[in-house]
Formats: structure tokens, C-alpha cells, sequence
């Protein structure tokens, strides 16, 4: 008879434990190069020229950073975040494995958004709702106001904002991605100070699954209150872009300016504040 091993057999990794939270997050979350067309568009219709200096504030991996600056030779960005880990994985995963030219252009800044108004640049953005970690009007404003100190003459600012029927609800939402499922959570909202705690999961074939890789703590602003506190810092005209997200995906025309739009389970609005 064969002598039995006795060799344990070694546990195969699941995939959520070999997986890096931050890169499922650009796989599933960003979209640089509609970012990078939409400010492109929007600049040129107003200043007649391309932007080419761009911060992105709240930048995590700096991937619209990076993406911006390789889009134009002449592009430079910065990116602003407060978390110390996150900029390191930029640094190594993202302006480490650019082609040579483009890290050089992109400058990481490790502060809190709300205390940069240096370099001046043509164009600002806070992408994916990330200023609504500012919960009071009072904050929000001190935020736009570095925002636009930041800008140089004639600079933009672009900041995005969701809402609708279900945003104000508890649900999970999954979305497939190549090789894993994005779980939107929306695990709490209080309509009282539309406060809403929320969290991102993926799920994997193998059964495995990473839960609450990210966490937002949010108030869920509306778009009159953002506007205006766009204006109370100083902004002097803001523009409102309605994504059609129900409408045609094959017709998708981009993000249209809007005064009036129908209420929709979801949506998603850009600002657009001029210095
Ligand atoms: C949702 S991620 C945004 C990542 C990316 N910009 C995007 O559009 O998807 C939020 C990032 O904001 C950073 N952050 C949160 N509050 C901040 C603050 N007050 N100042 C600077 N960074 C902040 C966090 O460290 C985190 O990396």
C-alpha cells in the first residue's frame, strides 16, 4: 500500500485576500478620460484655450492626475490628499509605472484639502462626492473658498454631487467588473441631517468576498445648497451639467447644461464654478 503523505496540503488563497482594494477601486469607481474631456470641453468653450494645470483634491491613487498629465506634454497636476498610505501606493503603482516624462509633471501634496491654495492652477476638481465629508455649511465654504484661492484668473472648479429617489434609501447595488462584483452599500441615511454612512464591497467567483474595503461618511448635500455655498465662497457664476444616466447609453451625448430636469431614481450632476 502507498504510505500516506502527511504533508498538509496548502490552502489555496481566495481571491479577496490576494486582491488590492485600491486598484478594484479604479477598475470599478474612475474614469479619467471622461473627466479629462468634459474639463477639456467646458474650458475651452469659456477661455477659449486648453487648460493645462490641473489639482485634483481629495487625488487617492492620483489616477486623473496622472492620466491628465499624460493627455498633453505641456499638462502638469496636483494632487492634494491627507492619507499618507494612499500616496505612497500613487507613487509606486501609478507615477512609478508611467513612461518616463510624466511623474516629473505630477506633484502629491500630503495635506488636508481645505489648507492648499498653492500653486494656482486653470483647473480644480473634488471628484466622487468626496466633499461631502464636510458636514456643515460653515466647512463646505471654507473648502470652495481654498478651492478658488487656488485657482489663477479665470480658473474653474468641477465637483460632482448624486441624488434622486434611492439615493436617500438603504440598498446595495452590484455592478459586474472584469474578474469581481463592485457592491455599492448605502447602509444608513438620516433624513434629518441627511447624513449618510456608506461603503463599497467586491465580491469574487471563488465565494470570497472583501467587505467595506472603503467607507464614506457623508452628508448628502442637495445641488441648491451646494450651489450656493459656491457662490458664498466667492465663485461667480455656477453652471449645472446633468449626467442622463436613464436615458440611451448607445445615445449618450455627454453631460448636458441644465436649469430643469425630472427627478430620477438616480442622478448625477457636475458643477461647474467659475473664479
Ligand atoms: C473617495 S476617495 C477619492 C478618490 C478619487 N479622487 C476619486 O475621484 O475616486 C477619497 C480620498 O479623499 C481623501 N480625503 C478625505 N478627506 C480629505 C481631506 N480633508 N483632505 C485631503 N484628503 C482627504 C482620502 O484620504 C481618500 O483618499
Amino acid at each position: 500500500m502507498a504510505k500516506k503523505s502527511n504533508k498538509k496540503r496548502k490552502r489555496k488563497k481566495k481571491l479577496a485576500e490576494g486582491a488590492d482594494p485600491l486598484k478594484l477601486y479604479q477598475l470599478s469607481v474612475q474614469c479619467p478620460e471622461v473627466e479629462i474631456d468634459f474639463f477639456t470641453k467646458v474650458f475651452r468653450e469659456h477661455r477659449g484655450r486648453r487648460p493645462l494645470s490641473m489639482r485634483e483634491d481629495f487625488c487617492g491613487t492620483a489616477y486623473l492626475a496622472t492620466e491628465w498629465v499624460k493627455s498633453h506634454k505641456k499638462r502638469t497636476a496636483l494632487g492634494v490628499d491627507f492619507d499618507a498610505p494612499t500616496l505612497d501606493w500613487a507613487r509606486k503603482h501609478v507615477l512609478g509605472k508611467a513612461k518616463p516624462g510624466v511623474a516629473e509633471r505630477v506633484e502629491l501634496i500630503e495635506a488636508n484639502v481645505i489648507d492648499v491654495t498653492d500653486p494656482k492652477v486653470d483647473v480644480t476638481c473634488a471628484l466622487n462626492f468626496s466633499y461631502c465629508i464636510f458636514k456643515t455649511r460653515d466647512l463646505l465654504k471654507r473648502y470652495f473658498a481654498a478651492a478658488r484661492e487656488g485657482l489663477s484668473e479665470g480658473g474653474i472648479f468641477f465637483c460632482e454631487l448624486y441624488g434622486g429617489t434611492e439615493a436617500i434609501v438603504e440598498l446595495e447595488e452590484e455592478r459586474e467588473v472584469d474578474g469581481f462584483t463592485y457592491i455599492w452599500d448605502q447602509a444608513e441615511f438620516n433624513p434629518i441631517t441627511r447624513e449618510t454612512l456608506c461603503h463599497i464591497h467586491f465580491a469574487f467567483p471563488d465565494g470570497s468576498r472583501m467587505k467595506r474595503a472603503f467607507t464614506y461618511d457623508w452628508r448628502l448635500w442637495t445641488i441648491p445648497e451646494v450651489r450656493e455655498c459656491l457662490l458664498e465662497a466667492g465663485f461667480s457664476h455656477v453652471d449645472v451639467y446633468w449626467d442622463p444616466v436613464e436615458e440611451d447609453d448607445d445615445a449618450d451625448d455627454g453631460f448636458r447644461l441644465t436649469e430643469k430636469e425630472e427627478n430620477q431614481e438616480g442622478w448625477l450632476v457636475y458643477f461647474v464654478a467659475f473664479k
